[in-house]
């Protein structure tokens, strides 16, 4: 496996970015010291005059050697200044791809929930016990382990996921099977979506991978100026095809704090009076991954540009059938069709009603190794940075995200249709 540094990358095929301007070199004790707009940065290896310099990305002062890994993409790892060379998930620690694509376009999607039995027969002799977390969402989840389950018991889980909102599974040894074990298991439930931002296990683009640690950086700058840490989302909604039955898997957690919030968006729907499911069910909404972008552009070079996507306000699950008021504050930037005033006065109503109504709402204690099922569909998220973290303290998570059905608004639904075809092996 050749080695190279940052400046060798950017003249092969897997950066494709025209040639515009280049940095300029100057011969520094064992090595060069190279300079962009600004930014500096030290190369130990003769210039490359084929480099061009990432756009939007700030290029760290000191570029490791990196390797070019099998597949052609060139991997940098998260900067930390912690050392987590003892660290027993080391190798799921976070990195990014020097790369650029196109962004995804729809597809067809088959949900895996699908083929299941109702019943869920086959998945519930599984386990020992379940124990609701509130009457309307969340289920806590013993004596299974997530990566034994069999195909048909995977399909009764997404199932299960997609009644319940939310599954947490403690004591998973999945958190310890090899990332391309996790990659097959996850494609099972849909295409396995790529961050646009960088974050994800070596090699592994498909394996997100989250940290936070007492060095702070990555997160803390995404509530900078905000009252609240609170941002209830669901996973990157902007897409075509957004994400469906997700696996976020946590490695290490403090003693105290952390926890993620979910709501039940299928609740938050069933809460509505008639006239206003009405109105909302033929209503579209705008999903911008802009202030996405402008967090992850500070930290990371990214792979595909910032997109919008339009999708119905009230989705309905192909195999349940459920509505679900979908409609994420981090995402929204607006309601097709309506004047300003209008838009404004109905996206705070929703959003006060989303974020207010605990009936619907639950939360989620992390152990090391414990694992939650949601479907991204039928719930909202946010995780709450209420913890201090002192040296060698952290929150690391991994999560694999499936994507699913591009939304089927109420006003296409068909009694029994599904709108499908994805092929995991094809
Ligand atoms: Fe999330």
């Amino acid at each position: 496996m050749a080695t190279t540094t940052v400046t060798e990358i950017a003249s092969r095929e897997t950066f494709p970015f025209k040639v515009q301007d280049k940095p300029t070199y100057t011969k520094v004790p064992g090595g060069w010291e190279a300079s962009h707009k600004g930014y500096k940065w030290f190369t130990g290896t003769v210039p490359n005059d084929d480099f061009v310099p990432p756009q939007d990305f700030e290029i760290s002062q000191q570029s490791e050697k990196v390797s070019i890994n099998a597949k052609g993409q060139t991997e940098l790892p998260q900067k930390l200044n912690v050392d987590y060379n003892n660290y027993k998930y080391e190798s799921l620690l976070a990195h990014t791809t020097l790369t650029k694509e196109l962004p995804y376009e729809a597809y067809d999607h088959v949900d895996c929930a699908g083929r299941a039995d109702p019943e869920k027969k086959s998945l519930f002799d599984a386990i020992t016990s379940k124990t609701n977390m509130t009457p309307i969402i969340g289920t806590e989840v013993r004596g299974v382990q997530l990566s034994a389950l069999t195909s048909e018991q995977r399909d009764e889980l997404s199932l299960w996921a997609a009644e319940r909102g939310v599954l947490v599974f403690r004591d998973q040894d999945f958190v310890d099977q090899s990332p391309e074990f996790l990659k097959q298991y996850g494609s099972h439930f849909g295409r396995l979506h790529v961050h646009s931002f960088g974050s994800h296990v070596k090699g592994h683009p498909e394996i997100l991978s989250n940290l936070r640690d007492s060095d702070k950086t990555v997160f803390d700058s995404f509530s900078a100026g905000m009252l609240t840490t609170t941002r209830w989302h669901s996973d990157m909604t902007y897409e075509a095809n957004p994400m469906g039955t997700t696996f976020l898997a946590a490695l290490s957690v403090p003693d105290c704090g952390g926890d993620t919030l979910y709501l039940n968006s299928m609740a938050a729907y069933d809460a509505l009076s008639t006239p206003m499911k009405a109105f909302l069910n033929n209503l579209d909404a705008i999903h911008s991954g802009a202030r996405q972008s402008v967090h992850g552009k500070k930290k990371s070079p990214y792979r595909r540009d910032l997109v919008e996507s339009v999708h119905p306000i009230v989705r309905v699950h192909p195999v349940t059938g459920r509505k679900a008021l979908w409609f994420p504050p981090e995402y929204v930037s607006g309601i097709v069709g309506l004047k300003r005033e209008e838009s404004d006065a109905i996206t705070d109503m929703l959003y006060r009603h989303l974020q207010g109504s605990l009936d619907f709402h639950t939360r989620v204690k992390w152990d090391n190794k414990t694992v939650v099922v949601y479907d991204n569909r039928m719930v909202m998220h946010s995780v709450v940075l209420d913890y201090p973290l002192g040296p060698g303290e952290k929150r690391h998570h991994i999560r694999i995200t499936p994507q699913a059905e591009r939304p089927i608004p109420v006003r296409e639904r068909k009694a029994g249709e599904g709108d499908m075809v994805y092929d995991p092996t094809g």
